[in-house]
């Protein structure tokens, strides 16, 4: 399947799109997580990424398009992938649109997890993450570490990403709204939109994405 998984910052995408891909044997394919990688190994796109990431603003579309295709045309992309915070405004989604056609492949669904701000905002507020990989994701109250401050799957530290301050999560917000939502009606008009809620337990809302897809299918 191929599938794009679009929501608000905190609206719980890492976690679900883990916990998804695993279940439908696709690669999760975050280009947060992409650039946090960047960032911590210091190249030269970590570096770039980083002055916009902190300020809650999207990174280029050369640069992020170029990074998307790129791991999309690994090897283990071939028959699927969980797209997750990739395309991120209209032009994305048209550059994505152009590269599948290219291939002549086509978007299964585009999964819209569904989240009010207030939520958003306290799931953010209490997030940890991993140093070594961001996809190992804690909160501090609703899915705490075993041991504080270290990741139970690696033994990693755990911190606080530094776009998650007050400041810049409002930022993010809005950057979402203006530039983000309006991809919904792009593939809307596609047919290719599945909206479910993402409140509740982590397990719950992952069947009931399975379960939405499977409609799609
Ligand atoms: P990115 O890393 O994609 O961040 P985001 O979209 O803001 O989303 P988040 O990672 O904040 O949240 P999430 O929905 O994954 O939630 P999570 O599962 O962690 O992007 C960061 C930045 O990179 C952007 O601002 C931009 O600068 C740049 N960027 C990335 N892609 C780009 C692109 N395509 N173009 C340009 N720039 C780009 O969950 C949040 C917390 O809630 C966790 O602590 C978790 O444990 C908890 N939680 C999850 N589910 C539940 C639940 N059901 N109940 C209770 N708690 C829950
Ligand atoms: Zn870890």
């Amino acid at each position: 399947m191929r599938i794009v998984l679009v929501g608000p910052p905190g609206a719980g995408k890492g976690t679900q799109a883990t916990r998804l891909a695993e279940k439908l044997s696709i690669p999760h394919i975050s280009t947060g997580d992409l650039f946090r990688a960047n960032i911590s190994r210091q190249t030269e796109l970590g570096k770039l990424a980083k002055s916009y990431m902190d300020a809650g603003n999207l990174v280029p579309d050369e640069v992020t398009i170029a990074m998307a295709k790129d791991r999309m045309e690994q090897p283990d992309a071939e028959n699927g992938f969980l797209l997750d915070g990739f395309p991120r405004n209209v032009s994305q989604a048209e550059a994505l649109g152009e590269l599948l056609e290219t291939e002549a492949i086509k978007l299964d669904a585009v999964l819209d997890l569904e989240v009010p701000e207030e939520e958003v905002v306290k799931r953010i507020a209490g997030r940890r993450i991993c140093r070594n990989d961001s996809s190992h994701v804690f909160h501090v109250t609703y899915s705490p570490a075993k041991k504080e401050g270290v990741c139970d799957v690696c033994g990693g530290e755990l911190y606080q990403r530094d776009d998650d301050s007050e400041e810049t999560v409002r930022k993010r917000l809005e950057v979402y709204h203006t530039q983000t939502e309006p991809i919904i009606d792009y593939y809307k008009a596609q047919g290719l939109v599945v909206t479910i809620s993402s409140l509740g337990p982590v397990e719950e809302i992952t069947q009931r994405a399975l379960e939405a897809l499977k409609r799609e299918d």
